[in-house]
C-alpha cells in the first residue's frame, strides 16, 4: 500500500495517498449496494428535473410570451413550479439516504476499529496513552463520519450536475457556454494549491485534539494525585497549553481555508461578467451573433446552475482535507498489525496437567537491555511456587510471558510440553488465571465483576466462590451485598475488597494453572488472614506462581525462588534459604520480615 510513516512525538501514524484513502472510504459506502442505487437513480432525477426547468423559462420568454398564449402560459408556470418540487423531493430522499447509509458504515467503522484494538497486543498499549487512542475513536471518526454520512455522494453528484449543465449549454450556445467554463482552469489551480496548505493545517489540528484528549483522559485518572500534591494550578496551565495549541491550530486552518471559498465565488462571478459582456454586445449587434433575451437570461441562471455545483465541490474539497487527516488515523489503528499473532496451524491448547517449563528465555522489552537472561524454571503440576525479589527484578515480566503478551526473543515456555507460541493466545489465556497486581474492576456491581470470567456462574456459584476464599463477611461489609456498584476501576471498594473480588474472580473461572501477581500494600490484620486463607483455596489443586510480598505466602510455597536480575539465583524451601544466608536471607531480613511485623501490628 502507498503509505510511510510519520515519526511524530508518540503518535504513530501513517500518510497514506489521496486515492488510497478514498477508495477505502468508498469501499465502506459501496457494502449498501441497494441504497447507493436508490440514492443514484435520485440524483439523475434531480438532475433532470433541475435542467429542465431553465429551459421552460426560455421558452415561456422566447415563445410563449410573444404569442400571448395564456394557456401555454399558465401551463408552463405551473409546469416550472412542479419541476421545482420534484428538485426538492428527489434532493430530499437523495440526502436522508445518504446519511442513513453514512451512519450505518460509520457504526462499522468504530466497530471495526474496536474489534481490531482488542487484538493488539500488550507493547502497543504500552506505547499509546488511552486518550489518544479514545480520540482517535471519537474525535477522529468524527471527522471521518462528515464524508460518509453524505458529503461524498452528494459531491459526487455534483460532477455529474457539471459534465450535464456543460454539455447543456455547449449545446444551446458555444460561445456564451464557453464563456462560463473559462473559469474552470483558474478554479482547478486554486484548488491544487489550497490542497496543500489545508491538509497540513487540518493534520495539526487532529494532533493537537489528540494533545487534548490524552491529557484529559490522565487527568482525570489522577485527580486524587493532583489535588492531594495541590498541584490543580499547574495542571491547569499545562491543560491551558494544549487547549492553546489546539485554538491555534484551528486558526491556523481556518485562516488558510478560509480565504479560499470568497475566492472561488470571486471566480465564479466572472462567469456572469463575462456572458453578460459578450451577451450584451451581441444583443446590442456590436459583434456577430443573434441573441435572445430568453437566452441571455438562460445563461446567467445556468451560469449558478453550473457554478453552485462546483462551489459544494470545492467547499467539499475542505471537509475532505480534514476528513482525510482524520481518516488517516483510524487507518494507522487498523493498519497497525498486532506483534503477536497465533501461528497458522495454531491449535486449541488442550486439558492440561499444568507442567510449566522456561528454558533458557531470553527477554528484553527494548532492543538490547535484556530483562530476562537464560532464564530456567520448571513447576510440576499442582505445585506453589513463589517468586522474589528485589523490585524491578523481572517478577512480573515473567507472568506476562506465561501468557504470552509479549515474544520471547530466546529459548522457549511450555506447558505440558507444549510450546505456547503453537496454541491459539485464546485458548492458552483461557487455561491460565491473573490476579494482577493492582486488581482491575469494571465499572458495574460486585456480581459483575465476579462471574467476569465465567458470565454463567449462578449466585450460588459466586457465594461458594466468596466462601472458599474465606470472604463472606465481605459481603457484609458492602452495602448492597453483590448489588454494590464498584465504580469506575473498582475506587468505590477498599484495597482488600478489591483483592478478594478479584480472588474470587479467579476462583470462580477455575484455571488449571493460577498466577497471583500480589499487592505490595500492606493491608489490617484481619483482612489479611481473610486473605491468606483465600489464597490456600485459591492455589489447592493448581499449578500456582505467586509473586509473594507477605511471609505466610512465601513460607507456605512448595518452592522458593529468587530472582535478581533477570536470574533464578537461588531456590528450596524457606529454611534451606535462611540457612544459606545468601540473596533470600537478605531479602528477608530487609523485606519480608519488616513487612510482616508490621501487618502483625496493625
Ligand atoms: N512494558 C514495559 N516496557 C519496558 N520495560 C518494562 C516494561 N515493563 C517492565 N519493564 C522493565 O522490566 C524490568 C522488570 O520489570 P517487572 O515488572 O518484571 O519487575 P517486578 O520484578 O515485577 O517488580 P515489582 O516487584 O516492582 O513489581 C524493570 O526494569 C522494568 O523497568
Ligand atoms: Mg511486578
Amino acid at each position: 500500500m502507498s503509505r510511510h510513516m510519520m515519526a511524530d512525538d508518540d503518535e504513530r501514524t501513517y500518510v497514506y495517498a489521496d486515492s488510497a484513502l478514498l477508495r477505502r472510504i468508498v469501499g465502506y459506502l459501496l457494502a449498501y449496494k441497494g441504497t447507493m442505487a436508490a440514492v443514484a437513480i435520485l440524483v439523475i432525477a434531480n438532475i433532470v428535473v433541475s435542467l429542465w426547468a431553465p429551459f421552460v423559462l426560455l421558452e415561456a420568454i422566447d415563445v410563449i410570451f410573444p404569442t400571448g398564449d395564456l394557456q401555454q402560459l399558465l401551463f408552463a408556470a405551473i409546469l416550472y413550479m412542479g419541476l421545482k418540487i420534484a428538485a426538492w423531493l428527489t434532493s430530499y430522499g437523495q440526502s436522508y439516504l445518504t446519511t442513513l447509509m453514512g451512519q450505518r458504515a460509520v457504526f462499522k467503522v468504530r466497530q471495526n476499529l474496536f474489534r481490531h484494538l482488542q487484538t493488539l497486543s500488550q507493547d502497543f498499549y504500552d506505547g499509546s496513552s488511552s486518550g489518544r487512542i479514545i480520540s482517535r475513536l471519537t474525535n477522529d471518526i468524527d471527522r471521518m463520519s462528515e464524508l460518509l454520512t453524505g458529503g461524498l455522494i452528494t459531491t459526487f453528484a455534483q460532477f455529474f450536475i457539471v459534465f450535464a449543465v456543460g454539455a447543456v449549454i455547449l449545446s444551446v450556445d458555444t460561445q456564451l457556454a464557453m464563456a462560463s467554463l473559462a473559469v474552470v482552469p483558474i478554479l482547478a489551480i486554486s484548488t491544487h494549491v489550497f490542497r496543500q496548505r489545508a491538509r497540513a493545517a487540518y493534520r495539526n489540528t487532529r494532533k493537537t485534539i489528540s494533545s487534548v484528549t490524552a491529557n484529559l483522559a490522565e487527568s482525570i485518572s489522577g485527580a486524587k494525585v493532583t489535588k492531594s500534591f495541590a498541584r490543580e494550578r499547574e495542571s491547569l496551565t499545562r491543560f491551558a497549553e494544549l487547549n492553546q495549541a489546539d485554538y491555534q491550530s484551528n486558526v491556523d486552518a481556518a485562516k488558510a481555508t478560509s480565504v479560499f471559498f470568497p475566492a472561488i465565488r470571486t471566480i465564479g462571478n466572472l462567469g456572469v461578467f463575462l456572458i453578460l459582456l459578450i451577451g450584451g454586445l451581441r444583443l446590442i449587434g456590436v459583434i456577430e451573433g443573434a441573441l435572445t433575451i430568453g437566452t441571455l437570461l438562460f445563461f446567467i441562471q445556468m451560469n449558478q446552475s453550473f457554478f453552485r455545483p462546483i462551489l459544494i465541490i470545492t467547499g467539499f474539497y475542505n471537509t475532505v482535507q480534514s476528513a482525510f487527516a482524520g481518516s488517516e488515523r483510524v487507518f494507522t489503528i487498523l493498519d497497525t498489525e498486532p506483534s503477536i499473532q497465533d501461528d497458522p496451524d495454531a491449535v486449541d491448547m488442550p486439558e492440561i496437567e499444568g507442567h510449566v517449563q522456561f528454558k533458557d528465555v531470553t527477554f528484553s522489552y527494548i532492543e538490547g537491555t535484556n530483562v530476562l537472561k537464560e532464564f530456567n524454571l520448571e513447576i510440576q503440576p499442582g505445585e506453589t511456587v513463589a517468586l522474589v525479589g528485589d523490585t524491578g527484578a523481572g517478577k512480573t515480566t515473567v507472568v506476562s510471558l506465561l501468557n504470552r503478551f509479549y515474544d520471547i526473543q530466546e529459548g522457549s515456555i511450555t506447558i505440558d510440553g507444549i510450546d505456547i507460541r503453537t496454541v491459539s493466545q485464546e485458548s492458552l489465556r483461557s487455561r491460565i488465571g491473573l490476579v494482577l497486581q493492582q486488581p482491575f474492576l469494571f465499572m458495574g456491581t460486585v456480581r459483575e465483576n465476579i462471574i467476569y470470567g465465567r458470565p454463567a456462574a449462578t449466585d450460588e456459584d459466586v457465594l461458594e466462590a466468596l466462601e472458599a476464599i474465606g470472604a463472606r463477611r465481605l459481603l457484609e461489609s458492602l452495602g448492597n451485598g453483590l448489588d454494590t456498584q464498584v465504580g469506575e476501576r473498582g475506587t468505590r471498594l477498599s484495597e482488600g475488597e478489591r483483592q478478594l473480588v478479584s480472588f474470587a474472580r479467579a476462583l470462580l473461572a477455575n484455571p488449571k494453572i493460577l498466577i497471583l501477581d500480589e499487592a505490595t500494600s500492606s493491608i489490617d490484620i484481619y483482612t489479611e488472614h481473610t486473605i491468606q486463607r483465600g489464597m490456600k483455596a485459591l492455589l489447592q489443586g493448581r499449578t500456582s506462581i505467586v509473586i509473594a510480598h507477605r511471609l505466610s505466602t512465601i513460607v507456605n510455597a512448595d518452592k522458593i525462588l529468587v530472582l535478581e536480575n533477570g536470574r533464578i539465583v537461588e531456590s528450596g524451601k524457606h529454611t534451606e534459604l535462611m540457612a544459606k544466608k545468601g540473596k533470600y536471607y537478605s531479602l528477608y531480613e530487609i523485606q519480608i520480615r519488616p513487612r510482616a511485623k508490621h501487618a502483625s501490628m496493625q
